[in-house]
């Protein structure tokens, strides 16, 4: 075969060096199906590897990789934001197709890095940015792209789902999972970006801009972790039918005839679902994005979010992508070849650059789910009465409620389920609830949705 495809890997951790593997477990099936050699010519590594093969340049000026005339396509796998951009914007204007997993960083400076992508005629590909191996990306942007998306409620932290399932299964303390997640290559450098919910908001904003055209804004995401998640909370969940998930959710609304509050919802949160629902038996590394779109309805797309072989895949099914970009020339009406044929590729974000839309994200006030309520109270009569008079009276429709007996110096636990609710009117309802003199501490509250 000629004209080989030459790639650099910048960075040889986990996905690095999962990437290499894969090229040598698989270099046969990559050949048959692009039709040309796919080898490594160079490697960016702070420090020298006697393991890697020795016809490929290893260097530690990752600068000078990313403009080497010896490859054709640099996969940024060292993640940060501050070098990785660098690297990739010079990668760009030397004309070098970028592939990464980078999803921190392009949920924050992903609108400057496309539209540079854009002027230099060149893509920068990020399967591997979202849901490990999942090809969520391409669904979205190619599959999906006759459909008008409502929707999309996804796992989208295979640390956290790990986490959160045995923590439900076996009763195993949250240091100790987390570290086998840690040595498992699951979780991020920085873990609290796995446990805040932060990884999640960073490839939930990469999803909203692709499903409803919008901008990246990571920073209107509103964001809540799972290190408050107590197992008291998960199993009185399981006991009303339902299960806790920590999820992201991108919601389109139309404001109910109140154009202020039409606009999108980004949130990432814990959230009880119901025990049958498909979401809630994706367990493990495993995540999972359901998306409710027009004409089609709900699909779900599932499989394993994090690990060396899951993003390993997503990041070679973008390179066999440009691949196919690099191999197919085309001439301008001057009779130039343009090798990156750049136009007939999908737009970074699926919607053409101009097309993007202003459509505000919804503050926190104005979201609307169901919720879960804990709350703990003297056990003396009316309490129940009281409590469920100011959900009345806010205009919260109750779904069922749970009273345990009296366990501790006479305070009893009352599960309340709630119907979808205004935000700023749950607050409402919280701070008056908490001041009453038979309330014992603050109440815990998580959002429930029926997926419906
Ligand atoms: N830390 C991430 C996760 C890796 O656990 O999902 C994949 O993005």
């Amino acid at each position: 075969m000629s004209n080989s495809i030459k790639l650099a890997i910048l960075g040889l951790g986990t996905v690095g060096t999962g990437v290499i593997n894969l090229i040598n477990d698989n270099l046969d099936e990559l050949k048959r199906r692009s039709g040309r050699d796919i080898i490594i010519t160079e490697v960016g590594t702070r420090r020298q590897r006697d393991d890697i093969d020795s016809n490929i340049m290893q260097n530690s000026d990752l600068m000078a990789i990313a403009a080497s005339d010896n490859v054709d396509i640099v996969i940024e796998v060292i993640g940060g934001t501050t070098l990785a951009k660098d690297v990739i914007m010079h990668a760009i204007k030397n004309g070098k197709h970028v592939v990464t997993a980078n999803k921190a960083l392009l949920a924050e400076h992903g609108n400057e890095i496309f539209a540079f992508a854009e002027a230099n005629n060149v893509h920068v590909a990020y399967e591997a940015a979202v849901a490990g191996g999942i090809p969520i990306i391409k669904v979205m942007r190619e599959a999906l792209a006759a459909n008008k998306i409502d929707w999309l409620a996804g796992i989208i932290n295979g640390t956290g789902n790990f986490i959160m399932t045995e923590m439900r299964d076996k009763g195993r303390p949250f240091a100790d999972v987390l570290s086998e997640a840690q040595e498992l290559g699951y979780a991020e450098a920085d873990p609290t970006f796995d446990v805040e919910g932060i990884d999640a908001a960073h490839k939930l904003a990469l999803l909203a801009s692709i499903a409803f055209g919008i901008p990246l804004q990571f920073d209107k995401v509103y964001c809540e972790g799972i290190t408050g998640i107590t197992l008291q909370d998960v199993n009185y969940a399981e006991e009303l039918g339902y299960r806790i998930k920590h999820l992201g959710f991108a919601v389109r609304r139309d404001g109910q005839g109140n154009a202020d509050d039409a606009g999108v919802e980004l949130r990432v949160h814990p959230t009880l679902i119901p025990q049958d629902a498909l979401l809630a038996n994706v367990n493990g590394v495993k995540n999972a994005v359901l998306v409710n779109s027009h004409p089609l309805g709900q699909t779900l797309y599932c499989g394993d979010g994090a690990g060396a072989g899951a993003t390993a895949s997503a990041v070679m099914a973008d390179v066999m992508d440009l691949v196919r970009v690099l191999g197919n020339t085309d001439c301008d009406d001057q009779g130039n070849s343009n090798q990156n044929n750049h136009g007939h590729h999908v737009p970074h974000l699926a919607f053409i650059p101009e097309q993007l839309s202003d459509t505000p994200i919804l503050r926190a006030e104005q979201m609307i789910t169901g919720y879960y309520l804990r709350v703990h109270a003297y056990d003396s009569p009316g309490v129940l009465a009281d409590i469920t008079r100011i959900l009345s009276d806010a205009g919260i429709n109750i779904d069922a409620i749970l009273q345990k007996p009296a366990h501790k110096l006479g305070q009893v636990p009352v599960i309340i389920l709630t119907l979808p609710v205004v935000e700023s009117q749950m607050n409402l309802a919280i701070e008056k609830i908490e001041k009453l003199d038979t309330i014992t501490d603050k109440v815990v509250r998580i959002r429930l949705d029926e997926l419906a």
